[in-house]
């Protein structure tokens, strides 16, 4: 019988030899903490990076049964963004996506689904073999961008299938939209949770939601299942890092967790989660984060407003009373120093308008 090292052994292996000469035994990152980088990588992200980019040790826990460092972070994750199970996820709101259809729905099962969601959605329905419901979203031709579903499109939708003996897994949402249009999701969910329907929100661009009374109600505050976020696209962690969220009790969480495990690496990035921690210890140290951010897109909205030929996307853009809100993402307020650039450019323009205005 072949015999292979388990994590005890390598514990008691390790107690044997100084810590350094431990470390070396157990890496398996071939740049060997940067002593083995290619020169040109070295000097271009500096030596920091390879010295933190590890592998699996004891200490640093393990993403898929997670008992140290990474529980405690994902509980903190939790706590800060007012869900009852958090998962670190280092293949994007993607990887979440589909574990959260293929843990909700069987093959052959229904997910309704608006008909502009993202490539993600596509992924799952294929990787799970769950059949698509689409439902078409309002659509400003003005605009020529795509707004929200609604409760009642979706009431429709369930009892369209329900009267064709079709089983629904799951309903998937996308708020807000990449242009920031937020669909009424406790609507949709009191739709949903009555017939036992659990409700997934792709909340890619919506992960700041929570760190701002100005801005709209998370997903999981409005009663959603499972709410995937882009982390890295609206708060501050490493690029293909994010998070996925739960509430309440209608989905598994143990087929959430190995879904999961199916669709990523064995050897997830330690550098990835603990930007997510990082992320989550930025906001919970600092509750004014967004203030000065949301002003100036608040400004900046004006400012363009006044423009002549330029409009601004606002709630009166759709027509649709059960749009929820249009989200300030869509003026991208993490980025900062730009949102000041742009109000700078604002100020030039208006001042060469005016002196347009007055023949000079
Ligand atoms: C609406 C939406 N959902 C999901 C995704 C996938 O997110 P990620 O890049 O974190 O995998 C994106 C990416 O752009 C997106 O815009």
């Amino acid at each position: 019988m072949a015999h292979c090292l388990t994590r005890q052994h390598y514990s008691r292996l390790l107690a044997l030899f100084p810590a350094s000469l431990g470390n070396l035994l157990l890496l398996r990152t071939g740049h060997n903490r940067g002593k083995a980088a290619p020169f040109s990588l070295l000097k271009l992200i500096g030596s920091g990076t390879f010295l933190h980019d590890l592998s699996e040790l004891p200490e640093l826990d393990d993403l898929f049964s997670p008992k140290g460092v990474i529980l405690d972070a994902q509980r903190r994750a939790a706590q800060l963004f007012g869900s009852s199970k958090n998962w670190f996820l280092v293949n994007g709101t993607t990887c979440g996506i589909q574990a959260s259809v293929m843990a909700t729905c069987s093959p052959g099962d229904y997910l309704l689904v608006p008909r502009n969601c993202h490539i993600a959605v596509i992924s799952a329905l294929v990787l799970s073999g769950v059949v698509p419901k689409y439902i078409i979203p309002e659509y400003n031709s003005g605009w020529d961008i795509a707004g929200g579903i609604t409760p009642l499109q979706l009431d429709e939708a369930v009892n369209e299938l329900e009267e064709d003996e079709k089983r629904v897994g799951a309903v998937l949402v996308t708020s807000p939209t990449y242009h920031g249009v937020c669909s009424n999701v406790q609507g949709i969910v009191d739709v949903c949770h009555p017939r036992g329907i659990p409700v997934i929100v792709d909340e890619a661009h919506g992960a700041h939601f929570r760190f701002h009374d100005s801005l709209p109600s998370t997903a999981i505050e409005q009663g959603a299942d499972l709410a995937v976020q882009s982390t890295h696209k609206v708060l501050c962690s490493l690029t293909q890092s994010s998070m996925l969220h739960m509430a309440g009790d209608l989905v598994d969480v143990d087929k959430v967790s190995q879904c999961l495990q199916l669709l990523q690496s064995s050897s997830p990035s330690y550098l990835l989660l603990s930007s997510l921690d990082a992320a989550r210890d930025q906001l919970s140290k600092n509750g004014n984060i967004f203030d000065e951010p949301l002003a100036i897109a608040s400004e900046t909205k004006d400012q363009l407003m006044i423009i002549p030929g330029i409009s601004v996307l606002d709630l009166p853009c759709f027509a649709s009373e059960l749009i929820h809100c249009v989200s300030h993402s869509a003026l991208q307020i993490c980025n900062y120093w730009d949102m000041k650039l742009m109000t700078f450019y604002m100020k030039v323009i208006k001042l060469f308008l005016s002196l347009l205005a007055h023949g000079q």
